[in-house]
């Protein structure tokens, strides 16, 4: 059951506890989770039934908070000033003591962070105390929701609880910046305009659209995922490994690798989700072959575990 709540504390102790929390930001409500929790996490991806990873926004109560996971350059400083709180993110690269949970960023090395600009989510960020990672709150391949009763529609009883924020005021996600590759890049316009960016900072590079994009290079996700990819080939399905094969285990492991990582012995999807990177890059090791995965079901969790998978063991150019 789906609780609605009053008060911030509540809403920051379910987080801490693992749960999951929607609450109103000012662009669209948020689906929360404790972004160090590889679990809470992986929930996400299940109440929202995506059928893949896709790195999520880490929230924080102020700049400072947010500086403490990812690396600003002086160029994220003047923006954070001049727009946060508000609806811009900002892709940084991550701290090496970063505590946000792979999952949280697709496995990447970067992270989209942003202080939103509504008084009760500031509120519950920081009695949480916590990097909080949240899309919006629908379900997969649905509109944003910007009221209480429409995330209720969405999720009711897929997720602890919401807490009550009123009516999201702008009504259209946050602006993207990719900062991280040494550019400016526009990922995905959103409530703060590109021209307010350039104000501060210069110009900012637009996307391609897909359809001009050139094939799997363009670093634009919103549009198109630049994604986490290990540089072992990855052999799926396997059914027997080879002594010079790092094995992916999912339940009992195939015997005779060189070097096994469990995604989970009970074969509990919502662990396997969790662990999926940290063991894409545990076994990423030279000197080995490649890695090889068991198979893992269709049902749940199952499917975005294997489309990550399946891009992973696709042929990079
Ligand atoms: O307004 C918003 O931003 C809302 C509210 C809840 O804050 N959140 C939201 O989150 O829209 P989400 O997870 O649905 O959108 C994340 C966007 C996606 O387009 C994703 O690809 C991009 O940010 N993104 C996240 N991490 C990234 C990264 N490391 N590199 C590039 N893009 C990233
Ligand atoms: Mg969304």
């Amino acid at each position: 059951m789906t609780i609605l709540l009053d008060d911030p504390a509540d809403a920051a102790a379910l987080l801490r506890a693992g749960e999951l929390v929607a609450f109103a930001t000012e662009t669209v409500y948020g689906l929360g989770a404790d972004a160090r929790n590889g679990r809470a996490v992986a929930g996400i991806f299940e109440a929202k039934g995506r059928p893949h990873f896709n790195p999520l926004i880490c929230h924080f109560p102020d700049a400072e908070a947010a500086w403490a996971e990812v690396r600003p350059d002086e160029r994220a400083r003047k923006l954070a000033a001049a727009f946060w709180p508000g609806p811009l993110t900002l892709v940084l690269p991550r701290r090496a003591d970063c505590r946000v949970d792979l999952l949280a960023g697709a496995g990447l090395d970067t992270l989209a962070v942003r202080v939103p600009g509504h008084p009760g989510a500031l509120e519950l960020l920081r009695l949480a105390g916590t990097p909080v990672a949240a899309p919006s709150a629908n379900r997969s391949g649905r509109v944003s929701p910007t009221t209480t009763a429409h995330v209720l529609e969405e999720l009711s009883g897929r997720i602890a609880a919401v807490l009550e924020g009123g009516d999201c005021e702008v009504g259209v996600e946050s602006t993207v910046l990719d900062l991280a590759a040494g550019g400016a890049a526009l990922l995905r316009p959103g409530g703060v305009p590109v021209e307010a960016i350039e104000a501060v900072i210069g110009p900012v590079g637009r996307a391609l659209p897909i359809s001009a994009a050139p094939e799997p290079t363009l670093r634009s996700p919103g549009l198109m995922l630049s994604h986490y990819a290990p540089s072992l080939p990855l052999r799926l399905d396997a059914v027997e490994v080879a002594p010079d094969e790092a094995l992916l285990a999912f339940g009992s492991p195939l015997p005779g690798a060189a070097q096994v990582y469990q995604l989970s012995e009970t074969r509990d999807l919502r662990e396997a989700a969790a662990r999926l990177f940290s063991g894409l890059r545990a076994l990423d090791r030279p000197g080995l072959r490649g890695i090889a995965a068991m198979p893992i079901p269709g049902e749940g969790l199952g499917p975005a575990i294997r489309d990550r998978l399946d891009r992973a063991a696709a042929p990079r150019g």
